[in-house]
């Protein structure tokens, strides 16, 4: 297939993509790697590596071969890309061992939790905590039980219908498996049509 027909195109990706980069910007690492799990169409990928500081790399991953065949196809020539994408699935126990150690500073994760058991959220986080790397989510959130609109409810709700193991997560939720795991209390951030970007920074080991 040529590789332009590989890609897949997600216009919600295009239309995300500069205020996410406004907010990760501020996370970015001065050296080492960022660890993007589930890079899906691999659109965020192309367009967050030439952003990075020079020296530090953009490593996509997703489990599913056809996004990372389209991963392939938007990111290849493009500066600061380890290619190819990591078949990385946040459910198995052993994930972040395809990573070496002290290279990972950063892990992203964009849209996933909610479009996947909480197991993934929780293997995400067991795996972070191994590579000691602070976390950045975005993604709609519920906040203290609550959908923060109407278009959050709906969008959950038929999340559930696809999957009930799926849906929005609460904020609440991701907070303290993030402290069972290491990370420090969420800094959330409002973004474009109700979503948060959340950094979850790692709690310093006691000296
Ligand atoms: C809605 S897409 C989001 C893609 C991209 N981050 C974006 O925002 O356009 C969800 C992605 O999560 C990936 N995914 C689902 N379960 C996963 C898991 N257990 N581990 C890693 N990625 C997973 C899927 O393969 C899919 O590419």
């Amino acid at each position: 297939m040529p590789v332009a027909e590989r890609r897949r195109y997600s216009p919600a990706a295009d239309r995300n993509r500069d205020p996410i980069l406004d907010a990760l910007r501020p996370h970015f690492p001065a050296e080492g790697v960022v660890l993007e799990i589930a890079s899906g169409s691999g659109q965020h990928a192309g367009h967050f590596a030439p952003a990075l500081p020079a020296g530090v790399f953009w490593q996509a991953s997703d489990p599913d071969a056809e996004a990372r065949a389209s991963v392939a196809a938007w990111c290849g020539g493009v500066a600061n890309i380890a290619l190819p994408a990591l078949a990385l699935d946040v459910t198995t126990s052993d994930w972040h061992h395809a990573l070496g150690a002290g290279r990972v500073r950063l892990i992203v994760c964009i849209n996933m939790i909610h479009i996947a058991p909480w197991a993934a959220a929780e293997g995400l986080l067991r795996g972070a905590a191994v590579l000691d790397a602070p976390v950045f989510l975005y993604g709609p959130f519920k906040r203290g039980g609550r959908h923060t609109a109407p278009s959050n409810a709906a969008f959950d709700a038929s999340l559930r219908a696809q999957d009930p193991a799926w849906g929005v997560r609460d904020l609440d939720d991701v907070a303290a498996l993030a402290r069972s795991a290491g990370f420090v209390a969420p800094s959330a951030s409002e973004m474009p049509a109700n979503n948060l970007s959340v950094y979850l920074g790692r709690r310093p080991a006691p000296p």
